[in-house]
């Protein structure tokens, strides 16, 4: 399905990244994996002995000179890239607005909005030398509506969404397409910290009371509808939202 694309995914040893990584492997895609810190090279060397085609880059995708290289390294390693999965992420400090101070803020808004930006920038700058591309942004649930006290959080992903919606008016003409992803809750580390944080635990239990499908989402499953975005089966998609939360936005 995705047979000899060159696709980066950020966040990519993260929950939703680490599995989204095996399911575009496991549909033939070359992948340049990206991530604060050093844990992807593990993660590039397990799946290169599945014979994955893959390279960790180790990026902070909050600082432009970074991602830069992580998009330079992508197309000098692969000939081109094709695909982008701009899925880093922070959680918010679950706090009410007041009580945030202006570095807290900066801190979500950073990695969770701007750095969609600078991705998008430098990777449809290279997609544009290839003739087109598709990009998939990982938006939330808390990109439609707001939860308590995760104002920055809930800002951020809010602008992802129409942030998507802007580029893939610049570029449909040009044959990239751009949508976002919106998981419900999902079992990650991201959730399990938020799940041990007494700031955040009440928050929490209301959630899961909150997903039709009375449980919580995998990984897996979202990297599934992340394929499906990324491939020519969705070649009429672009601008579009995509929920993947078990029936949240539904209620
Ligand atoms: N888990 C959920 O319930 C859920 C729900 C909605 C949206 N999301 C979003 O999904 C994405 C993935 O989250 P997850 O649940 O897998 O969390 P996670 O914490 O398991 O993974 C996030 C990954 O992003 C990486 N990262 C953080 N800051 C970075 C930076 N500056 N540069 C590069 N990499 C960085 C982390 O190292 C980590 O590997 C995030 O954007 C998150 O907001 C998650």
């Amino acid at each position: 399905m995705l047979q000899n694309k060159v696709i980066i995914v950020t966040g990519a040893t993260g929950g939703i990244g680490a599995a989204t990584v095996k399911v575009l492997a496991q549909a033939g895609a070359k992948l340049i994996l990206a991530d604060i810190g050093s844990a992807g090279h593990d993660l590039a060397r397990e799946l290169a002995g599945q014979g994955a085609n893959c390279k960790f880059v180790e990026t902070d995708v909050s600082s432009e000179s970074a991602v830069e290289n992580m998009v330079s390294t992508a197309v000098s390693a692969y000939g081109r890239l094709d695909g982008a999965f701009n899925n880093a992420g922070v959680e918010h400090r679950g706090m009410p607005l007041h009580q945030l101070s202006v570095s807290d803020w900066n801190k979500v808004v950073g990695v969770d909005l701007t750095a969609v930006f600078l991705c998008m920038k430098y990777q449809i700058s290279a997609m544009l030398e290839c003739g087109g591309g598709s990009i998939v942004n990982t938006s939330s649930a808390l990109g439609v509506v707001a939860w308590l006290h995760a104002s920055e959080y809930v800002a951020a992903k809010h602008g992802v969404i129409g942030l998507t919606k802007a580029a893939a008016l610049d570029y449909g003409g040009q044959n990239i397409r751009v949508n976002a992803i919106l998981p419900g809750t999902i079992n990650t580390p991201m959730v399990a910290r938020a799940n041990s944080d007494p700031a955040l635990t009440a928050n929490m239990k209301k959630l899961i009371d909150h997903h039709p499908i009375e449980r919580f989402g995998e990984p897996r499953e979202v990297g599934e509808a992340v394929k499906w975005l990324l491939s020519d089966a969705a070649s009429f998609v672009t601008g579009v939202s995509l929920p993947v939360d078990g029936g949240f936005l539904a209620i």
